[in-house]
C-alpha cells in the first residue's frame, strides 16, 4: 500500500531514540520529511545521520513552552509546511501516591499534558494549510488500565486522550484528523535499560502478553505512519492500542 507520504512534512517529538525514532524511521522510509526533537543534541545528530537527508533536528525540551515556540519557528523557516504532528515526550517518573510531591505532579503535567496542548496550539496554524493534516498523540496502555507504581502516567495520560477526543469534535470539519495510540510494552532502549540483564523480569512481563513477546519500535512506527497518512482518512477521534493483546478488558 502506498501511504501517499512522499514529500509531506511531519514533526515527530522526542525522537532521537525509542518510539519517536521508530515513527520518524517509518515516515522517512515512506519518503516523508521529518523534523525530530529531543534534549540531547548529540543523540539527535546520531539519529539524523541514521535517518538520512529527509530528517532534520532541533534541540527542544517539550516540557518547556518557550522551547516549543522556537521549534515551531524553526519549522516555519526550514520547511515548506506541516502535514502532521506526532506528540511524544519522555515518561513521567515512577512512584506511588505517598512518594509524589506537588512538584512531581506539576512537572509531569507539563511534560505529558501541557506539552500536548502547546504543541497542538502552536502547530495548528501550519497544519491548517495542509490538505491532509493529522495529529497523533502517543500515550500508553495506562489509559486503559493502571500500571503499578506509575501513578503519574495513570493519572495524567487519560487527560491527553480527553484532549484528543475533544479536539476531534472541534477540528473534524476543518479536515484535521486527531487520534491517539496506546503502546503496551515496546522494546525500546528505555525498556531494555529498565529490564537490565534480568531475563526473569522480562519473562514476568512477556508471560502476560498473549503474543508472547514485546513489540518492536518498527511495528509501532508502521502503525503510526499509517495513522498519520492520508490512507487513514476516516480514522478520527480513535484511541488505538498496540500491545500484543496485553489489555484484557472488553471495551
Ligand atoms: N516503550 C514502551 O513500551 C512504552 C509503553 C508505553 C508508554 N511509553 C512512553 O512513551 C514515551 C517514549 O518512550 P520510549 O520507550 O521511546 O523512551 P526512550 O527510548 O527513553 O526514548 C525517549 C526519547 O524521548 C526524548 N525525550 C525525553 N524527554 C524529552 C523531553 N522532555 N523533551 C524532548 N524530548 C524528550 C529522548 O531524548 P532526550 O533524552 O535527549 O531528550 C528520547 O529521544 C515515554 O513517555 C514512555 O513512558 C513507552
Amino acid at each position: 500500500m502506498d501511504l501517499q507520504l512522499e514529500d509531506r512534512t511531519f514533526l515527530v517529538t522526542a525522537a532521537s531514540r525509542g518510539l519517536g525514532y521508530g515513527v520518524a524511521e517509518a515516515l522517512t522510509y515512506e519518503s516523508a520529511n521529518v523534523v525530530i526533537c529531543g534534549r540531547s543534541e548529540n543523540d539527535l545528530k546520531k539519529a539524523k545521520s541514521r535517518l538520512g537527508d529527509r530528517a532534520n533536528y532541533f534541540v527542544a525540551d517539550v516540557a518547556v513552552e518557550h522551547d516549543i515556540d522556537l521549534l515551531i519557528d524553526h519549522i516555519h523557516s526550514s520547511s515548506p509546511g506541516l502535514d502532521g504532528l506526532y506528540v511524544n515526550a519522555g515518561g513521567p517518573p515512577p512512584g506511588g501516591f505517598n512518594q509524589l510531591k506537588d512538584s512531581d505532579w506539576n512537572r509531569a503535567i507539563d511534560l505529558t499534558l501541557m506539552s500536548s496542548v502547546w504543541l497542538t496550539r502552536k502547530s495548528l496554524p501550519l497544519l491548517r494549510k495542509s490538505h491532509s493534516a493529522s495529529i497523533l498523540y502517543s500515550t500508553s496502555i495506562s489509559v486503559k488500565q493502571p500500571i503499578d507504581n506509575l501513578l503519574l502516567s495513570n493519572a495524567i495520560r487519560p487527560a491527553v486522550v480527553g484532549l484528543m477526543r475533544s479536539l476531534s469534535s472541534e477540528l473534524g470539519r476543518e479536515g484535521i484528523r486527531v487520534n491517539a495510540v496506546g503502546p503496551g510494552y515496546i522494546r525500546t532502549e528505555r525498556v531494555k535499560e529498565l529490564l537490565g540483564d534480568s531475563e526473569e523480569a522480562e519473562r514476568a512481563i512477556v508471560d502476560n502478553i498473549p503474543m508472547g513477546r514485546m513489540g518492536s519500535p518498527e511495528e509501532f512506527g508502521a502503525l503510526c505512519a499509517f495513522l498519520l497518512s492520508p490512507k487513514a482518512s476516516y480514522i478520527h477521534g480513535s484511541f488505538i492500542l498496540i500491545d500484543g493483546g496485553l489489555y484484557k478488558g472488553m471495551t
